[in-house]
C-alpha cells in the first residue's frame, strides 16, 4: 500500500516543485543524494574509492518533455565525464533515457546517448543505461541494442520483477550483449506483467543471477542490498569456483554502507551508484517506497534546527 502511495507521489509534478522549494527537504535529501554539484559528487566518489569501492554516478533527472532539456542533460554528462577523467576518480556514469528525451523522440534520444557513449569510449570508461517503468522497457532495450551495434562500453539494467525478464536476458546473452545490472525493480507494476509477491521476485533474481554469472560473454552487476541475494551470489560463485572479480556487487549511495565496506574488504568488486543534482525528488520518493521507515529520517530533519 505505502509503496504504491510513494510511487504515485513520485509522479506528481506540483508536489515535486513544492518539495524542492522547502529547505529542510533539501537537507534530508542528503541521505541518498551526494550533493548538487559535479564537484561535490567527485569528492564523495573519492572517499568511496578510498575504501576500495568503485562508483557509477548519475546526474539526477528524468521524464524531460523538451528537446532543450534533453540536450542540457547530454551536455552535463559530457562535462562530468571530463571531470571524472581529470580528477582521476574511479567511476562510470549511469543515465536514464527519459532524461535524454526518450518520450520526446527516439531519434533525439539515440543521438544524445550515443554522443555520451562515444565520449566515454574515448576516455576509456563505461555508460550504464538505467531501466525505468514498464512503458519504457521495450524502447529502452531497443536503444541499448542500437548502441551495442556501435559501442561495447555500455550496459543495461534489467528488473527481476518483470515476467518478461528471463526472455530479455536470454536474448541479450544469445546476441553477445549481456552486460547487465540485475535489480529487483523500483517501480509499481501491474500483476499482469510483474510478480506481485516479493518472494517470487527474489526467487527470479537468484535464478537470473545464476544464469548470467556463467553465461558465455555476459557480465553481471548484482544490484541489491538484500543479504539473502548477496549470500546466494557468494555461494554460487564459490560453488563454481568463479573469481571474485568476474562480476560485481552494486548498491545505492547511503544504503547499507556497512555491507558495502564489508564486501569490498572481502575482495569482491563493489560499486556504488552515486546520484547528485537538484532533481532528486522522484529518486528520493522511490527510496521511500522501498523502505517507508525512511520517512522518519525526513520528518526528524523537519524538527532539527
Ligand atoms: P529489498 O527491497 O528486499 O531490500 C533489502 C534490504 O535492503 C532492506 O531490508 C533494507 O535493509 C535495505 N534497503 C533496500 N532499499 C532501501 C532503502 N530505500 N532505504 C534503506 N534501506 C533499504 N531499479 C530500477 O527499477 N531501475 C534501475 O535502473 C535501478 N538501478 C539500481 C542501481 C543500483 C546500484 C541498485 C542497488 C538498485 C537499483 N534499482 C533500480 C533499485 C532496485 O530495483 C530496488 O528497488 C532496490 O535496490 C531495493 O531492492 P533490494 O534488492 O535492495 O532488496
Amino acid at each position: 500500500m505505502l509503496r504504491s502511495f510513494f510511487i504515485y507521489l513520485s509522479k506528481l509534478r506540483w508536489l515535486r516543485d513544492l518539495i524542492l522549494k522547502l529547505g529542510f527537504t533539501r537537507k534530508a535529501s542528503r541521505r541518498f543524494v551526494a550533493g548538487e554539484s559535479a564537484e561535490e559528487v567527485i569528492e564523495v566518489i573519492r572517499q568511496l574509492n578510498g575504501q576500495n569501492i568503485l562508483a557509477t554516478c548519475d546526474h539526477l533527472g528524468e521524464d524531460v518533455s523538451t528537446e532543450a532539456d534533453a540536450r542540457d542533460a547530454r551536455d552535463h554528462y559530457l562535462q562530468i565525464l571530463d571531470l571524472i577523467q581529470k580528477s582521476g576518480v574511479k567511476s562510470h556514469v549511469s543515465l536514464k533515457l527519459t532524461q535524454f528525451g526518450l518520450d520526446v523522440s527516439g531519434e533525439l534520444c539515440r543521438e544524445l546517448v550515443s554522443s555520451v557513449i562515444e565520449k566515454a569510449a574515448q576516455l576509456g570508461t563505461f555508460v550504464r543505461i538505467d531501466m525505468e517503468d514498464s512503458p519504457h522497457t521495450e524502447r529502452t532495450l531497443a536503444v541499448y541494442r542500437d548502441m551495442r551495434k556501435e559501442y561495447s562500453n555500455c550496459g543495461i539494467v534489467i528488473q527481476a520483477s518483470l515476467y518478461r525478464t528471463a526472455d530479455d536476458i536470454k536474448g541479450l546473452v544469445d546476441d553477445g550483449i549481456a552486460n547487465v545490472r540485475l535489480c529487483k525493480g523500483a517501480y509499481q507494476e501491474s500483476s499482469t506483467i510483474a510478480f506481485p509477491h516479493k518472494a517470487d521476485v527474489d526467487a527470479n533474481m537468484v535464478k537470473l543471477m545464476q544464469y548470467l554469472i556463467t553465461a558465455p560473454g555476459a557480465y553481471l552487476a548484482m544490484a541489491t542490498h538484500d543479504e539473502k541475494m548477496i549470500d546466494a551470489t557468494k555461494r554460487w560463485v564459490a560453488q563454481y569456483n568463479l573469481s571474485k572479480d568476474s562480476f560485481e556487487f552494486q548498491m545505492l549511495y547511503g544504503i547499507r554502507r556497512d555491507l558495502q565496506q564489508q564486501l569490498a574488504a572481502e575482495g569482491y568488486r563493489m560499486r556504488v551508484y552515486v546520484p547528485y543534482g537538484t532533481e532528486w525528488y522522484p529518486y528520493y520518493m522511490r527510496r521511500l517506497a522501498e523502505r517507508p521507515a525512511n520517512l522518519w529520517f525526513v520528518l526528524s530533519n523537519f524538527f532539527k534546527p
